[in-house]
């Protein structure tokens, strides 16, 4: 037995995962976005880049591919399987010399990330990932902030989530809060975690992804970034404020949320759900105005986006499952031939049926007819056509209502014209 790769799923129903992605472009094409594929494998490099060498993805994480050989020369190029969507995205942007901005795109598709399996926590993993690239304007943001809420409250109905926001400035603002942490972290350097001590020196705001309880409660009184941000920045967190609260959009401010990924500057932000344990998660996002010039780009392209982790969605939409207007299965037709002599017969009429859209099955392995309308029945069968010797010879059909269980006889040529 082969079993699969820990930490990935075999989705064995894929209705609401389709659901999900239908619902979702619905709602982005109202907001002028435009969907796009990047591939699966990128660069190592492009992620190291872009992500930061102290993240976790980047120290602990990645997927390596064996290399392809550089056409250039005899160098290998390390592949990996790409861990999120952004850097690709932008890399995309950058390759592709897009000139018109802000350019709005959206990609559907799988993650990789070698991270320790648990609820709601997968190696392999889908994301929806948006992104607005070239637009300084701080209003996009909360534009695209409002455009998420109003998928999870209105178009998906989840009830209990919550909208948390942090600022973390612009790069000034950074430098200078990083000392200012740094000094925090120095007069507790006795109580924090090897890693943390480590992140202190390479870089400090990495703190804040620290999953030690006591670490992380002592982060609690550690300084905010909030505090030290310069006269511009000022402006544009309270401008969000204003207009999240302007277009009836509910927040929290937290003050330690940095988002595990280095590439963030200003605005970041996550949407979570008490349904959904520790990682409780399921969109994240925020401003990464420097990443278009560290990943190649020739000017500079403020950009902001975020990602929502479908398999997290999933998981909080699983309770209120009921409530979605999610579309009908078509109903089951079952066509029973009694025996091998009408298997012809069967593939006939169900070719026929078929052919005029009906969704219809036939039973062709050798069971008893107890075990066959059994079997019709846990298929979800509305009606069962029967077609035994008689009906062949009589060029009807006996249909089984599955539902009432009555019966009746048709000839085979209205057949179609009766169910429709
Ligand atoms: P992220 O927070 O790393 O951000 O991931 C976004 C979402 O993907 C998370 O909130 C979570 O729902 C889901 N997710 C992440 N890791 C896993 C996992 N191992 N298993 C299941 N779901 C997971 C990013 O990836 C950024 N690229 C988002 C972004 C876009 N920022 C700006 N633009």
């Amino acid at each position: 037995m082969i079993n699969r790769v820990k930490g990935t799923q075999d989705l064995l129903d894929l209705a609401l995962f389709n659901y999900l992605g239908e619902k979702v472009k619905k709602q982005f094409e109202i907001y002028n976005f435009t969907e796009i594929s990047t591939p699966i494998l990128e660069p190592l490099d492009l992620y190291v880049r872009s992500l930061g060498e102290e993240t976790d993805v980047i120290k602990k994480e990645m997927y390596l591919v064996k290399g392809d050989t550089k056409e250039s020369g005899s160098s290998e190029e390390v592949i990996c399987l790409r861990p999120e969507g952004t850097a690709s995205t932008v890399r995309a942007f950058v390759e592709n010399n897009i000139i018109n901005t802000p350019w709005k795109v959206f990609s559907i598709g799988p993650m990789f990330r070698h991270e320790r399996p648990q609820k709601g926590r997968y190696r392999q993993f889908h994301q929806i990932n948006i992104e607005i690239i070239g637009s300084k304007a701080i209003e996009q943001d909360v534009q695209l902030i409002k455009m998420l809420d109003r998928l999870f409250f209105e178009t998906l109905a989840i009830e209990s989530y919550a909208l948390l926001i942090n600022f973390l400035g612009c790069i000034e603002d950074r430098k200078k809060f990083k000392l200012i942490l740094s000094t925090f972290l120095e007069s507790k350097i006795a109580t924090i975690c090897s890693t943390c001590k480590v992140r202190k020196d390479k870089n400090s705001m990495r703190i804040f992804d620290c999953k030690n309880d006591s670490c992380t409660a002592l982060y609690q009184e550690a300084p905010a970034i909030v505090d030290c941000l310069c006269d511009g920045c000022k402006l544009e967190w309270q401008s969000i404020l204003d207009n999240l609260e302007h277009l009836s959009v509910s927040y929290s401010i937290k003050k330690t949320l940095v988002r595990g990924l280095d590439y963030y500057s200003k605005t970041v932000f996550e949407f979570v759900s008490p349904d959904l344990g520790a990682q409780n998660a399921f969109c994240g996002g925020g401003r990464y105005d420097q990443l278009a010039l560290e990943i190649g780009a020739k000017e500079d392209q403020p950009s902001v986006g975020a990602a929502i982790g479908i398999e997290r969605l999933m998981l909080v939409l699983d309770a209120a499952k009921d409530r979605l207007l999610m579309p009908q299965k078509m109903p089951l037709y079952i066509i029973m031939p009694m025996a091998k002599e009408q298997h012809a017969l069967a593939l006939l009429l169900a070719d026929e049926l078929q052919a005029q859209k009906l969704c219809c099955d036939i039973l062709l392995e050798d069971d008893s007819v107890k075990s066959k309308m059994r079997k019709a029945n846990k298929m979800g069968a509305k009606f069962v056509i029967i077609v035994g010797e008689d009906e062949q010879r009589n060029r009807m059909v006996t249909l089984k209502n599955m539902i009432t269980g009555s019966e009746e006889k048709i000839a085979q040529s209205t057949l179609v014209a009766y169910l429709k």
